[in-house]
């Protein structure tokens, strides 16, 4: 096992009517940012709620964080915290609104353009305290210190990282996810299985406990993504969805083990080039980058075989393939299409993806920085 450290901040406050919990956790004299999405809060009664739970709070809101956030909405946030001299950021929504409020706390006290923080770690100091209100479970952000925003100007989706900008608490209500539209429980499930997966499949360093956590949540996934979209309200199946999409990406089952994530890094591109839902990204690429680096991963892809899917072929070729065949099964299963053909790409996408993770610097991925700008060409070719 590889040395580590672990502490996880966040507050988790779980299950029905948790929001109530909030005001006792912000500080003194808050004067809160309620940063929101497109508006879907407005319809299924979480604005609503959030605002009860915060009547004695002086409340500014900023709406309008759309999905992959973009350094410009975000931008006109920051002038509005500033302005109104707000001191802790509320995120209530997905991924999205989430990563921007990390963005808007760090920008906060940022003297240069903050773009800095995400293309050259500019670092910053002060950053303004953060609480969620999850709406979709999926990225992990809730209990995170990552961040990923794009800039449209330029179609670059970049990524910074800190614990300063953690989450301090997260209600994590799984009756707020009756809500979504199929395509997002279907997104989250896909997302959160491939952030296990780039922290499991690399290769071993005797950490079994390690991967008995990411096989149970891998395990759970298949089992619970597709009832979720069977039985829309079935609370117990919504509540294993998101407390499952948390543990995916809370830093723990990464913790002493190598972690991969090249698929989400040409994924990224994907959607900065095609605005495609970072979960499609993830669909099309994974399997065909399994595929190309099924040698390097030769023993984790047979273990993920036999332990999350009941495979267990004599011929280890053939494991492999129907490993791979069973992981792009699920995400078809989950109506997330695996081709880029499924969404009108082909030769083009592929030229363009490479120029963007050379421009990005990326160009050495995986955990042996062996996926380099050849084999990403493969992979795509493979994922025509
Ligand atoms: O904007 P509104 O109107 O709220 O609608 C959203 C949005 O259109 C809707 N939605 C959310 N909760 C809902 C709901 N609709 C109805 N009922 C509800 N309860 O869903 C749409 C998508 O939301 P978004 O926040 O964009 O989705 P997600 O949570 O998948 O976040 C995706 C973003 O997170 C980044 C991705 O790159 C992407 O930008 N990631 C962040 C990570 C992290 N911080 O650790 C890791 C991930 O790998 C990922 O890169
Ligand atoms: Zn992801």
């Amino acid at each position: 096992m590889l040395n580590f450290t672990f502490k996880n901040q966040t507050e988790i406050l779980f299950g029905k009517g948790q929001i109530s919990e909030i005001s006792s956790r912000l500080p003194q004299n808050a004067k809160v940012l309620l940063l929101y999405g497109g508006g879907s809060i407005k319809k299924n009664g979480v604005y609503d709620q959030a605002m009860t739970a915060l009547a004695d709070v002086e409340v500014i809101e900023f709406g309008g964080v759309e999905p992959n956030p973009t350094y410009e909405t975000l931008m006109q946030a920051v002038t509005s915290a500033k302005d109104n001299g707000v001191n802790f950021i509320l995120a209530v929504g997905g991924g999205s609104v989430i990563d921007g409020a990390k963005f808007v706390a760090a920008a906060y006290n940022f003297a240069g353009d903050p773009w800095d923080i995400l293309v050259n770690e500019a670092e910053f100091s002060d950053p303004l305290p953060i609480g969620v209100v999850l709406t979709l479970p999926a990225t992990g952000s809730e209990s995170n210190g990552n961040s990923v925003v794009t800039k449209k100007e330029t179609a670059q989706k970049r990524a910074f990282s800190s614990e300063t900008v953690q989450p301090q608490f997260a209600v994590l209500d799984p009756e707020y996810t009756y809500s979504l539209p199929e395509k997002q429980i279907s997104n989250g499930v896909v997302d959160a299985f491939v952030h296990v997966i780039e922290q499991y499949l690399t290769y071993p360093v005797n950490a079994p406990l390690q991967d008995r956590f990411a096989e149970g949540i891998l395990q759970t996934l298949i089992v619970e993504g597709p009832k979720a979209l069977a039985e829309p309200e079935n609370y117990d199946v919504r509540a294993n969805v998101m407390w499952s999409a948390t543990m995916a990406l809370n830093g723990l089952i990464g913790k002493g083990v190598p972690q991969d994530w090249s698929t989400h890094m040409i994924g990224h591109e994907l959607t900065a080039l095609y605005n495609l839902d970072h979960a499609q990204t993830l669909a099309i690429v994974l399997p065909a980058l399994m595929y190309v680096q099924k040698e390097q991963k030769a023993e984790k892809i047979v273990q993920l075989g036999e332990r999350v899917f009941g495979l267990s072929l004599a011929d280890q070729a053939e494991q492999i393939d129907k490993t791979i065949k069973a992981v792009q099964d699920f995400f078809e299963s989950m109506a997330v299409k695996t081709r880029l053909a499924d969404y009108d790409l082909g030769e083009q996408a592929i030229v363009e993806v490479m120029a963007n993770l050379e421009k990005n610097g990326l160009t050495a991925l995986g955990e042996h920085g062996d996926i380099d700008l050849a084999k990403v060409k493969e992979i795509l070719a493979l994922a025509r």
